[in-house]
């Protein structure tokens, strides 16, 4: 860890939700491909696993692919679907050294067959021995993911499986991608850009919000310890009052 950043050991956020941005601009900014770019968010995102996996956190689920993206130029969503197969692929004995497990969320089935041959690949490799999950939203949208949840529960109801009142939030949670995992504690977005863009909305519910104006390719494993330390100086109130809290401690 660097020398200057004092973390609370025992106050790392458990899961960490992360909107990687801004990989067009860094290649803008030095006038090249964008897809050069994205080959060094990938870069960004090893440096960012590992770190987040020495440091202990157990879910790390990054967004890499929005549903939206789909509209991009196709010369570029080609290069993305690239980077994605030769990054699992080099990746992978790195994961394993780090004892990280690769799994995926979103619409996978629109992803290239040969994208979900390598993802399924990487999963099933990393999945026997493993402390931290990293998780690609790929193709992924929140407001899809609700309405898939929806639907689900609607046939089981039409079914007469259950009753309508028999929803609840667990319910509906237990029909989310992400229903194997605790929603995030941090959510972290690079690129100044201060929004949300269709991620996790029912998870990020309690989560803390923090904006780096770096672009994605820039991120550092300091700058990830900043996004901690300024975590740990908040109080997550969950609705409660500051003396109820510090009571509890
Ligand atoms: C994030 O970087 C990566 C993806 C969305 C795939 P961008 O490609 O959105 O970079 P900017 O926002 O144009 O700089
Ligand atoms: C969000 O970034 C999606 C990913 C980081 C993969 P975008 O660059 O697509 O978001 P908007 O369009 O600027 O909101
Ligand atoms: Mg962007």
């Amino acid at each position: 860890m660097s020398s200057s950043i004092q973390l609370d050991k025992k106050r790392i956020p458990r899961h960490i939700a992360v909107i990687m941005d801004g990989n067009g601009r860094w290649a803008k900014k030095k006038g090249i491909f964008r897809s050069i770019g994205h080959e060094n968010g990938v870069d960004a995102l090893r440096r960012t696993s590992r770190a987040c996996s020495r440091l202990g956190v157990e879910y790390l689920t990054v967004y890499a692919f929005s549903t939206e993206n789909w509209n991009r130029p196709k010369l570029e969503i080609d290069a993305l679907m690239s980077i994605l197969v030769s990054a699992l692929r080099s990746e992978l004995d790195i994961l394993l050294e780090n004892k990280i497990r690769l799994s995926a969320i979103g619409n996978i089935e629109s992803l290239p067959k040969k994208c979900q041959r390598e993802l399924r690949e990487v999963h099933e490799k990393t999945s026997e021995d493993f402390e931290m999950t990293l998780t690609l939203a790929l193709s992924y949208s929140s407001k899809d993911e609700l309405v898939l949840a929806t639907r689900r529960i609607a046939e089981q109801v039409k079914e007469g499986s259950i009753d309508p009142e028999e929803i609840d939030e667990k319910l509906i949670q237990e029909h989310l991608f992400t229903s194997e995992m605790p929603d995030p504690d941090l959510l972290i977005r690079t690129s100044g850009e201060h929004r949300i863009s269709n991620y996790l909305l029912w998870q990020i519910a309690y989560a803390e919000l923090y904006f780096c104006p770096k672009l994605w390719p820039d991120f550092k494993e300091e700058d990830l310890e900043l996004a901690i330390e300024e975590y740990q100086r908040r109080e997550r109130r969950f609705g409660k009052i500051s003396e109820q809290i510090k009571a509890k401690k």
